[in-house]
């Protein structure tokens, strides 16, 4: 599904170079759960919002199934992102002025093609599945951060994405809650969902089918978890 192939992502800024990405070469296949753990800095969100083409390389390839992305314009690109990711990140990035439900039917907003009604079904069953549906006309000051979380999650889900991106979901959470979210993904990629999580949890990794450990920039590990 996916492959990196060479891939550099180097900010210059004020004459000093960093170097976030150094070579990478990763490829991903449709179903898998991948973790990606590493110190700070080593440049896993840079990977992850690569992944997801917020964030473009300074050099190297981006296919997705055959398709070079890299070839692509901006306005293509959002309607990839729209039709194909979802994602989740440690701060949830809910808006605050908008109830739950308003918040999780911006994961539709960029999809033309549903009507009215399917889109109302769609917040309803996506706020469902993550045991948020009792809190669709509350803001997410409101909720608790699980509660918020798992809103986010409801918002990646409900366009149906065939990739979700997770950059440190149960990071700002609590165990019984950071738990509830790993079910939620665990069950998202039983269901066939594509995971790429970043995580500093041993635990969590665990969860994933594969673990992927970084430094500098690079892939230094790359492991699959027996069963
Ligand atoms: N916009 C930017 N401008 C300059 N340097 C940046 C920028 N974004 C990231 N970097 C640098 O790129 C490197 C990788 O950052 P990245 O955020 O990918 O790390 P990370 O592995 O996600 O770390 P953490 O675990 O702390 O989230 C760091 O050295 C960081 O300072
Ligand atoms: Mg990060």
């Amino acid at each position: 599904m996916i492959r990196l192939e060479h891939i550099q992502r180097r900010y210059v800024s004020d004459e000093v170079e960093t170097t976030a990405l150094a070579d990478i070469d990763l490829h991903v296949e449709a179903g898998e759960f991948v973790a990606i753990m590493g110190p700070s800095g080593c440049g896993k969100s840079t990977l992850l919002n690569t992944l997801g083409t917020v964030d473009r390389p300074s050099a190297g390839r981006y296919l997705l199934d055959g398709d070079d992305l890299a070839a692509l314009p901006e306005k293509a690109l959002a309607r990839f992102r729209a039709a194909t990711l979802g994602f989740v990140f440690q701060s949830f990035n809910l808006i605050d002025e908008l109830t739950i439900e308003e918040n999780v039917a911006l994961g539709l907003a960029y999809r033309r093609d549903r009507a009215t009604r399917d889109r109302r079904d769609r917040v309803a069953a996506a706020m469902d599945q993550v045991g948020i549906a009792h809190r669709a006309r509350h803001f997410p000051h409101q909720l608790s951060g699980g509660q918020q979380q798992r809103a986010a999650i409801a918002r990646a889900i409900v366009g149906d994405p065939r990739l979700i991106l997770a950059d440190e979901p149960t990071g700002n959470l609590d165990t019984a809650n950071g738990e509830q979210v790993m079910d939620i993904l665990a069950g998202l990629n039983a269901a066939g969902a594509t995971i790429v999580m970043v995580t500093h949890s041993p635990s969590h990794a665990d969860l994933a089918r594969r673990r992927i450990d970084m430094l500098d920039g690079r892939i230094v590990a790359s492991a699959m978890r027996a069963i």
